[in-house]
């Protein structure tokens, strides 16, 4: 049973992030750059959390670029973020083709690593981008809806060279929507790890 948890998911966000960022001694500057990779129209929620989080800290607003591989995956964020948020259509395996780093925080909110067989290779190659393009103080936040999903996610972050901090269940996921073949509850953001740039 979940309690306390905000049923909204920026208020949900905000305490994933007071928690994670603040266990991990991760610090933003003001106005931090924030890359959101597959963002689909999640990117409006995720813009709002980042607002709260940043203005409880007194650090401004967030530089937030969104990208997704498809233009109408984000088209109604776009318009509700108009002058506030940047978004970028491409395969975000050319991300360093189309956005500038570094990146302070880079969300990759439940990426799709077993909708095809490529997908641990797909994802692997997005990694490798967000390790060129992560601030060294920063981290990537990544979450998955389930256990098919997120194993094989680490595996990749691992296989792009970053770092992993933490791996496991998220203490503040959002609702259930399913339930996979095998009777695993599928759910937003259930599992979540967060990766930063090898230290060498
Ligand atoms: C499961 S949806 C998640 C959307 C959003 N992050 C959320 O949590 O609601 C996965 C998203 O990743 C995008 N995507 C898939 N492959 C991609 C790629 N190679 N480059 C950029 N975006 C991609 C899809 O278009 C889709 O919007």
């Amino acid at each position: 049973m979940q309690t306390n948890i905000p049923n909204t998911p920026d208020q949900r966000w905000i305490l994933i992030l007071d928690k994670f960022l603040g266990d991990f001694g991760i610090e933003l500057p003001e106005f931090p750059s924030v890359l959101d990779i597959g963002c689909g129209n999640n990117a409006t929620w995720n813009y709002l959390a980042l607002v709260g989080y940043l203005g409880r800290k007194s650090l401004g607003v967030p530089r937030y670029t969104g990208i997704d591989i498809s233009e109408g995956a984000f088209a109604k964020a776009k318009e509700a973020l108009k002058g506030l948020a940047h978004f970028v259509s491409c395969d975000a395996r050319q991300l360093e083709r189309h956005v500038e780093g570094p990146f302070y925080l880079i969300f990759c909110q439940h990426p799709p690593l077993t909708i095809s067989r490529d997908g641990p290779k797909v994802w692997k190659a997005i990694f490798e981008q967000v390790a060129g393009l992560l601030d060294p103080q920063g981290c990537m936040i990544l979450t998955s809806f389930w256990l098919n999903d997120h194993i094989p996610a680490q595996v990749s972050v691992k296989k792009a060279g970053l770092d992993i901090l933490h791996s496991g269940k998220n203490p503040f996921p959002g609702r259930i929507f399913d339930r996979s073949e095998d009777g695993e509850e599928l759910q937003y953001d259930k599992y979540i790890l967060l990766a930063r740039r090898a230290r060498s």
